[in-house]
């Protein structure tokens, strides 16, 4: 007998990866489980991948169309772009492999805000799902399911799909059993009710999911690590970022703005998110909370260190160390950690609530605040917005933080006009680069764009950026945002034609 599997009804519904790969036919929708590297299926996508090439090589088309949380890992994203077996994907991806793909023109993909993934499966707007591929870390004997490391959009897969696909992965902590509030109140409009969350510790839903045991067609037991990636440690640039906003947070207690311990802060993925989180270990705040999308390194950090009360996140984010730490005392943390479906923990009526504190990261601002964040040069997907909009738009501070260049000094990350834009002016409050900090609230794009320059932008580039604006100011259409839109994207171009933006 399995331990993980305690409802008999469901056990007699074991099998191989292959088998149950077998069940997802070509051209289908497939939900699977997975946000940022934690709780996404390892065996069946794999087996998959396996079938489609093996279909391929008889000369028979065969490419699924994937919808998850958000990131996965190289077993189901990696392994499935490289068999050329992904037609269309929502809602992000980190994947370098389908990032190649996607940028090749070889596969469609829809990154959106991760907090409408669910409502758009509900209001039919993405099509039918014809499958659900979700990990669970065991099966009670009622047949409700417990959460793996990510809840991500696994409710509303479970839900909306025709056929359930189950992994049972004895890799994850059998502790993790009660950190996840899966809250079943959601309805569409006119049927929608406020959701009753007022404090990033509360607990409003069920520990479990439920599921329909008619429709689980195949179970998959596995014993697979997730994708846990070493964090690079902070380097000088990130460290002076978490300087600049720490001072800033400080100066807004000072003024009565925030309180003494803060907001619920909100952090976006990547190295200068964690440096920031590492940062507020030796600050002055206490009894900080977090309602967030990812519990990072650093969160743990800030756990450990007894400044942190409480973190309200959909996945962990971890690296192999701290996933290791976690693991082994998973009882512990499970008091102060609470997982929920992504749609209420980046959902916008929460986030402005409780006046979440939103830092995200950035691939590049303009001059008067727009931020792109997820193309480079304007085409080349490198991520997706993931649930920077949801909390930059919602937020009670938006905070926007970057190093001033990118690639060597090659690229400056403060340019005379974005060339996408996830984040529109009006959505960002603070810019922050290691050479400071650009406080934006309240004031017009003339006085923004002058701040944006002097503050964030690096030497190499503030001449010509300052020139730029001089001359716009004189020579602009209109004065309101003053731009030359021949030279706009010209720095762009330049970088695509030489390899460099500079002169
Ligand atoms: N031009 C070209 N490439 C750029 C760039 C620019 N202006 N800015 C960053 N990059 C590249 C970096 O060179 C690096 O590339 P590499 O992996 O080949 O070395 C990559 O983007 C990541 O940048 P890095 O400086 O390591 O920052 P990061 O890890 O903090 O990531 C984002 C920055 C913008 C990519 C990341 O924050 C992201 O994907 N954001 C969108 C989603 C989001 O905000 N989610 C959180 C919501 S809860």
């Amino acid at each position: 007998m399995n331990s993980r599997i305690a409802c008999a009804q469901l056990r007699a519904k074991i099998m191989s990866a292959d088998d149950a790969a077998a069940v997802v036919g070509p051209g289908s929708t497939v939900g699977m489980s997975g946000f940022t590297g934690s709780g996404y299926p390892k065996a069946v996508p794999m087996a998959l991948a396996a079938r489609i090439e093996a279909e391929h090589a008889k000369g028979n088309p065969f490419r699924i169309r994937i919808w998850t949380g958000a990131s996965t890992g190289p077993e189901l994203d990696g392994a499935l772009a490289k068999a050329d077996g992904i037609e269309f994907r929502l809602p992000y991806n980190s994947d370098p492999v389908a990032r190649e793909k996607i940028n090749a023109g070889q596969m469609d993909y829809f990154d959106m805000h991760l907090s409408q993934v669910a409502p758009m499966a509900w209001q039919g707007f993405l099509g039918p799902l014809d499958t659900a591929v979700v990990e669970v870390s065991g099966i009670r004997a009622d047949g409700s399911l417990i959460p793996s490391s990510s809840v991500g959009n696994n409710k509303t897969w479970l839900d909306r799909a025709a056929k359930v696909i189950l992994e049972v992965n004895r890799w994850q902590n059998a502790a993790l059993e009660g950190m996840h509030d899966i809250y079943y109140g959601t309805a569409l409009p006119p049927n929608r009710v406020p959701i009753p969350l007022t404090r990033a510790d509360e607990r409003i839903g069920e520990a479990c999911f439920r599921c329909d045991p008619d429709k689980i067609v195949a179970i998959v037991e596995t014993d697979a690590p997730d994708r846990n990636l070493p964090f690079t440690p902070p380097d000088a640039a990130a460290h002076a970022i978490a300087g600049h906003l720490l001072d800033f947070l400080r100066h807004e207690v000072a003024k009565g703005r925030l309180p003494a311990s803060l907001l619920p802060i909100q952090s976006g993925v990547g190295n200068i998110a964690n440096a920031v989180l590492t940062g507020l270990v030796d600050g002055p705040f206490e009894a900080l909370t977090a309602y967030t999308e990812v519990i990072q390194d650093g969160m743990l950090d800030l756990l450990d260190a007894g400044k942190l009360r409480v973190a309200s996140a959909t996945a962990f984010s971890l690296s192999p160390e701290a996933a290791a730490r976690i693991n082994a005392d998973m009882a512990r943390y499970r008091d102060r950690m609470i997982l929920r479906p992504q749609e209420i923990s980046n959902h916008p009526e929460l986030i402005r609530r409780l006046g979440c504190i939103a830092m995200n990261g950035l691939i590049e601002a303009d001059i008067y605040g727009a931020v792109n964040s997820t193309h480079v040069m304007g085409s080349r997907i490198q991520n997706g917005i993931g649930g920077s909009g949801d909390f930059a738009r919602n937020a009670y501070i938006s905070i926007f933080m970057t190093p001033s260049t990118a690639k060597g000094g090659k690229i400056s990350a403060i340019v005379p006009q974005a060339s996408h834009v996830d984040h529109i002016s009006q959505d960002v409050q603070i810019l922050v680069t290691e050479q400071g900090l650009a406080d934006l609230r309240g004031l017009s794009p003339r006085q923004r764009a002058g701040l944006i320059i002097e503050n964030c932008a690096h030497p190499d580039y503030r001449p010509a950026l300052g020139d730029y604006f001089a001359r716009a100011r004189k020579e602009s259409y209109g004065q309101q945002s003053p731009s030359l839109p021949g030279e706009a994207l010209s720095w762009h171009q330049r970088f695509i034609d030489t390899g460099s933006m500079l002169a």
